[in-house]
Formats: structure tokens, sequence, C-alpha cells
């Protein structure tokens, strides 16, 4: 049996042992509370502030503009109820093709109220501009206006500098979920005018559950937790100290080996891509004419068995994931793509390969050599 190929840094990828060595030192070494006046106190809070400082640096933000979270999830709905707390029924915004995190926050506060605005994208997952600028050119301001910076299932990039500068001269507070661009595009607060920005730590190789929300100087949001007053106000409760040192650690690494290691995967995610095309009848490749992200590649098999495809490559032992979502054993085509307008045959039987930096020349000929045969096994 072949080594297992992992193709799913996408939905998470390892700790580096960087980020892990500095979180175990904090962990042991500066397990004061921040808080604390004493010197275990200051000397936790002094690590906390460092991985601050170190991290607005990589975000081209001040330190004064981070806060930390629990993640990617926590960031994103910190942005869109903080805003949406603060206009009880101003009208919010987001793309088609947001992470669940964007877009149940979005629909709850439809829910409670809020109209809500759900901006259609283009064959390639692209936001329509005109359908965003007649938004902001509407009687009704929106609270907030969200569109991600990479999607996670297709790789698009959206032209966030543009969509940021519309919000910017309607004066609309704009958020951008960053969490599968930082480390991949640049991704800087002093280059783009965003307001929100939300990252998460364990795309990053960093570990799960820390993450963190840029909040531009003199953008309103409301706390969505009560309780202490750390990391100002917005988000209370006791910091995780070793959590965001390893959050620092992980986005200086990989802003430091962006350069490097992205050309290289691009590489080989264009040699997937070519090859495959050359060996799968009928293959689609989604979001084919979208700037991307280096390190996805989705494509379609039409006509495929959608969970046999999955399954057959998972027997195989190459992890890679849907596009669609799949619950109670139930396979149902992905947002992203019905919202991109891919038929639902095209839709369900569809894969993501999300490369890493463990990626290798041997992991892509393995998935050139297996997919070919398993899409041909599972078509209908
Ligand atoms: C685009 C995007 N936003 C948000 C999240 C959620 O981040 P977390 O897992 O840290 O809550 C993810 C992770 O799946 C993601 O890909």
């Amino acid at each position: 049996m072949s080594d297992p190929v992992y193709l799913d840094h996408a939905a998470t990828t390892p700790l580096r042992p960087e980020a892990r060595d500095a979180m175990l030192a904090a962990l042991d070494g500066r397990w004061g509370n921040p808080s604390s006046i004493h010197r275990w106190g200051r000397d936790a809070r002094a690590a906390l502030d460092d991985a601050r400082a170190r991290f607005a640096a990589v975000i081209g933000a001040s330190p004064a503009e981070i806060v930390f979270t629990r993640g990617g999830t926590e960031a994103d709905n910190m942005a869109l109820w903080g805003r949406a707390r603060l206009a009880p029924s101003a009208p919010l915004a987001c793309s088609a093709v947001e992470h669940s995190a964007v877009l149940n926050a979005v629909r709850a506060a439809g829910e409670a109220g809020h109209p809500v605005h759900l901006l259609p994208v283009d064959g390639n997952g692209l936001v329509d501009l005109d359908a965003l600028r007649a938004l902001l050119a509407g009687e009704e301001k929106p609270a907030v206006v969200s569109v991600m910076w990479a999607n996670n299932e297709v790789g698009a990039m959206q032209p966030v500098r543009e969509i940021a500068a519309l919000c910017r001269a309607s004066g609309v507070v704009f958020h951008s979920d960053a969490v599968q661009a930082l480390g991949k595009v640049p991704v800087r607060a002093d280059e783009v005018a965003a307001d929100l920005l939300a990252f998460s730590a364990h795309k990053l190789g960093g570990p799960r559950g820390v993450g963190a929300l840029y909040v531009r100087r003199g953008t309103a949001i409301q706390p969505m937790l009560h309780g202490g007053g750390q990391e100002r106000g917005m988000r209370p409760g006791t910091e995780d100290v070793a959590g965001a040192i390893a959050l620092a650690v992980a986005a200086e690494l990989a802003a430091a080996e962006r350069q490097t290691l992205m050309p290289r995967l691009a590489a080989l995610r264009d040699r997937l891509e070519a090859e495959l095309f050359a060996r799968v009848p009928g293959l689609v490749l989604n979001a084919a004419g979208a700037p991307r992200l280096p390190t996805i590649s989705n494509v379609s098999v039409p006509g495929a068995d959608a969970e046999m495809l999955l399954i057959g490559m998972d027997m195989e032992g190459i992890a890679v994931s849907s596009g669609s979502a799949c619950s109670s054993g139930a396979v149902t085509p992905s947002h992203v793509l019905t919202a991109m307008g891919v038929a639902p045959q095209a839709a369900g039987p569809s894969v993501r390969f999300s490369l890493g930096r463990g990626t290798t020349d041997a992991d892509i000929d393995r998935v050139i050599h297996v997919f070919p045969a398993v899409a041909e096994r599972v078509r209908l």
C-alpha cells in the first residue's frame, strides 16, 4: 500500500513545529493571567503584546487593531453581529459564495429582522460589482458588506481592493474573510481599504481554535460577549496567550515562505490539472476563469456518483474533500458551485484538491495515477 496523500490543506494543515514549540514554551513559562498586575501577569501580558505586535506587522496593521479570537468563525461572527447590533434594522450584505461562518451569521441576522442582500456571483465565482454598486447607491446603507478574500471551495479570489474602495467611497463598512488568503497571497490592511478582516491560525500551520479579527481604527463594533474588559472590551475572557503566540509565529513563517512556496505549489497544481484534463473525459475545472489561490483546484466529474468519488479516493489513501456538503449521509451540491450556476449533475460530483507546504511531486503523481481510474469506476 502506498503512503497516504493529504490534499485537504484548505480544511486544515499540520501544526508547524515552530508554532508548537512557541506554544508549549508559553503554556509552561507564560502561564500567568495577562490581567494580573504581579510579575507573572506582566510576563504573560508582555508575551501577548509581543504576539499582537508580530501578527499586526504581518498584515500591515497596528497592534491596537488586532482582536484575538477563538478562530475564523468567531472572527466572522464578531464582525457581522458586531455591526448588526449597532444598527438593529439595517441591511447586511454578503456574497452568495461565503463560507458558512459568514453566510449563516448573515442568515441569522436576517431572522432577527435585518434585511439581507446576497450578492450574486458570475460563473467563475466572482462577485457582481454592478449589484454591489446598486446596493451601495440605494437609500438604506448596509451596516456591513462582507465579501471573502479567497474562496475555500474553488479558490477564486475576489477583487477585494475594488470592493473595499467602493464601500469606502459610500461610507459603508467592509468586512472580508481572509481565512484562506493569508499566507498564500499578500493580505495587507495598509494596502486595501477593508475595515474588518477575519483570520484563522489553523489554515497557516497554527493551532485550531485560534484566530483574529482586524478592526480598523475608528470602526465601531458591538461585542458579542460580555465579561471583563479583555481585548479592549471586544472579546472578553482570559486571553489564550499561547494560542496568540502560535498564531503570530505561524503567520510570520507563512508570510516569509510565501514567495518561494506558492510558485512551487502553483506549478504542482497546474501539472495536476493538465494531467487530469488529459486523462478524465468531460472533466470540468471550476472557477477556471477567476484569479485563484495557487493551492486549490476544484474539479467536477459530470455523471459520476458524488459520494462514491470521495469514498473511492479515501479507499486509495488520498484525502481530498468535496465541494459539497455531506450531512446525514446525503451529498448535496455545494452552495458555492450552485451560486456559480454549475448544474447539479456537475456540482454534486466535485472534488477539491488543496495543496500545502508538505505536498510533493510524488503526491501529485499518485493522484494523477489514481483519480482517473476512480472517476471511471464511479460513473453512473
Ligand atoms: C473561508 C473560511 N472562513 C472561515 C473559516 C472558519 O475558521 P475556523 O475553522 O477557524 O472557525 C474557514 C475554515 O473552514 C474558512 O475556510
